[in-house]
């Protein structure tokens, strides 16, 4: 800790026109919650607590905040809690989405107005961790991501299930008529075994693995579930690392570096990881100046193969990836497809902390690359008239008889006029049609809700039907599955061409081309661009207003743009 003027409590001083009196006004305020002037001259690691009664995924944060307390004590640091925002994704309307930028305002602004000289972040829920890692790389100081960990899985019947892939499954069972209402009531008590984040490779097992990998954990950090010993002795680590990153002035900036997203995009990749990955990468990478090459990163797709055997791409849960080894074990096998010079939060390289991991042991968990579950990564960059900037689709959990596919588009102008019609006996849909759905984009819902999951038509459904082709400018759950086209860009609300698809259209799917066209020739399309203009939505005041006016398409990131870095210096992945 060089300059004693700017850390400490003596950082970013409140302005009365005399620094004298600012810290002597701070100090006497402090100690009126009974701190020592020994206590208050440590360095000061600041501890988000993101505990809500409407976030049970982030039920543990206050043991969590205890151990990293202990932690930070143990390292010779002054632990200060203090809240900020905390979403779930079910109690988010319209969606956790429209939020995530908020929290990212939130946690920057914090970090920066309260005296800290390195911070431990508790995110877990899907959009807290990008929120979070956002908002730290834009603040700039010595930053560490402590996730809550996942939920333990619970047992329907002697079956094992948890959220929230078996929801949507007993949930299509239920529509479908082959389980009644207790039984879809019984299930409800046991999908959620416990406190902690989804129990499978969705959004929020997908961030705590691309936080590890990105550096901004200590080692192991991703896995451990919610309510373990093993969680807890990471967030006394976490603590204990933030004060030697205190003082060693171990910002986030040399952590996020491009070789780092490099090492956060392998391994979403190879995870099979959630579609919104990339979309909270992208937007992540925008803070620090980097843009994302969609087309590098199809490229890396091609030579990464699926290793993790996780549903919903694979059979296990998150409890089992940790006994296997959690992500050693994986970045053990990724090694030479990983920038090992990258830095950590621990302040070695990320080949180092490989190497201290051991040599590992036999699992069944983590595949070896010759053997992979899928053997390219899980998503793939389509392009095509329909989505000029861009689409993509989870291939490693949709169905491959699907992937190459041409089909005539049965449309839905927005989200309600889905609901409304989708389990209709009169509409006009077979098994081989595309299901289109319009305007739920980052302006058009608003927030680029998860609907991009458009159920299966009941009519369908109860004639077996399990998959169908279905495009939209939304998003989709980690936990869910299918052959869905998603993140079309730009969308529907502002003009893009899948505003302009009809009924009837032929659509093409060609993942193996990467490829989603609209069968239309460009003179029709632009002839119905000038005959259906679009309403670009608006609002008049407030958050919304901010949000629509301001909020960027998927292919930065779905931020408000006035937060991304002022300067774009770089791209990333770099592949050779
Ligand atoms: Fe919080 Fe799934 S709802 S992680």
């Amino acid at each position: 800790m060089s300059d004693k003027s700017s850390t400490g409590l003596r950082k970013g001083l409140t302005s009365y026109g005399d620094s004298g009196f600012s810290l002597f006004l701070r100090k006497a305020f402090i100690k009126g919650a009974g701190y020592t002037d020994s206590a208050l001259d440590r360095p000061v690691v600041g501890i988000v607590n993101t505990g809500s009664a409407y976030n049970p995924c982030h039920g543990n944060a206050p043991q969590l905040i205890e151990a990293v307390k202990r932690g930070v004590m143990l390292a010779g640091g002054l632990p200060m809690d203090f809240p900020t925002i905390s979403i779930h994704e079910s109690f988010s309307s319209p969606t956790s989405m429209y939020l995530r930028n908020l929290m990212s305002m939130d946690t920057e602004e914090m970090l920066r107005a309260q005296p800290m000289d390195a911070v431990v972040m508790i995110g877990g829920c899907d959009k807290t961790v990008p929120a979070q890692l956002m908002g730290a790389a834009s603040a700039g100081l010595p930053a560490i991501q402590l996730i809550t960990g996942s939920m333990l899985t619970g047992s329907h019947r002697s079956e094992r299930v948890g959220a929230c892939t078996d929801c949507r499954r007993y949930w299509g069972k239920f529509r479908a008529e082959e389980i009644d209402e207790q039984e879809i009531s019984d299930v409800n008590n046991q999908l959620v075994a416990s406190v902690g984040t989804c129990s499978v490779m969705g959004t929020a097992s997908t961030m705590a693995c691309i936080a590890e990998a990105l550096g901004m954990t200590v080692p192991g950090g991703a896995t451990p579930p919610a309510v373990t010993a093993d969680r807890m002795r990471v967030a006394e680590q976490s603590g204990v690392q933030a004060v030697k990153m205190a003082r060693e002035r171990l910002t986030i900036d040399k952590i996020l570096t491009p070789d780092a997203f490099h090492n956060a995009m392998r391994v979403l990749l190879a995870i099979g990881g959630s579609t919104n990955g990339i979309i909270h990468l992208t937007a992540i990478a925008g803070r620090c100046g980097l843009e994302v090459d969609l087309k590098a990163l199809d490229r890396m797709g091609r030579d990464t193969p699926v290793l993790v055997d996780l549903k919903p791409s694979g059979q296990h849960y998150m409890e089992d990836f940790h006994h296997a080894g959690g992500m050693a074990t994986l970045l053990r096998e990724l090694k030479p497809l990983l920038k090992l010079d990258a830095l950590t939060v621990t302040g070695r390289t990320l080949g180092e902390e490989i190497e201290l991991s051991g040599a590992g042991f036999a699992q069944d968990v983590v595949k070896t690359r010759d053997r992979p579950i899928y053997p390219q990564g899980g998503i793939a960059v389509l392009e095509g008239n329909l989505a000029p900037g861009g689409a993509i689709i989870k291939q490693s959990a949709a169905n491959p008889e699907l992937m190459e596919h041409v089909g005539r588009a049965v449309v839905f102008e927005n989200a309600d006029d889905m609901a409304q019609r989708i389990d209709s006996d009169d509409l006009d849909v077979a098994a081989d049609d595309i299901l289109v759905l319009k305007n739920i984009g980052p302006k058009g819902a608003p927030g680029m809700p998860e609907a991009g999951y458009i159920p299966i038509p009941k009519k369908l459904a109860k004639a077996g039907v399990k998959d169908i082709v279905r495009i939209s400018d939304g998003r989709m759950s980690g936990t869910a599955f299918g052959t869905i086209v998603l993140h079309v860009t730009p969308e529907a609300a502002i003009g893009g061409p899948l505003a302009h698809v009809h009924n009837g259209d032929q659509i093409r799917l060609s993942v193996s081309n990467r490829e989603i066209s609209l069968l239309v020739s460009n003179e029709e399309l632009a002839q119905r661009a000038r005959d259906e203009p679009v309403q670009v939505p608006t609002a008049g005041r407030g958050y919304r207003k901010l949000f629509l006016e301001t909020v960027t398409q998927a292919d930065k990131g779905v931020d408000f743009d006035f937060l991304r870095a002022e300067h774009i210096t770089g791209s990333t992945p770099t592949m050779e």
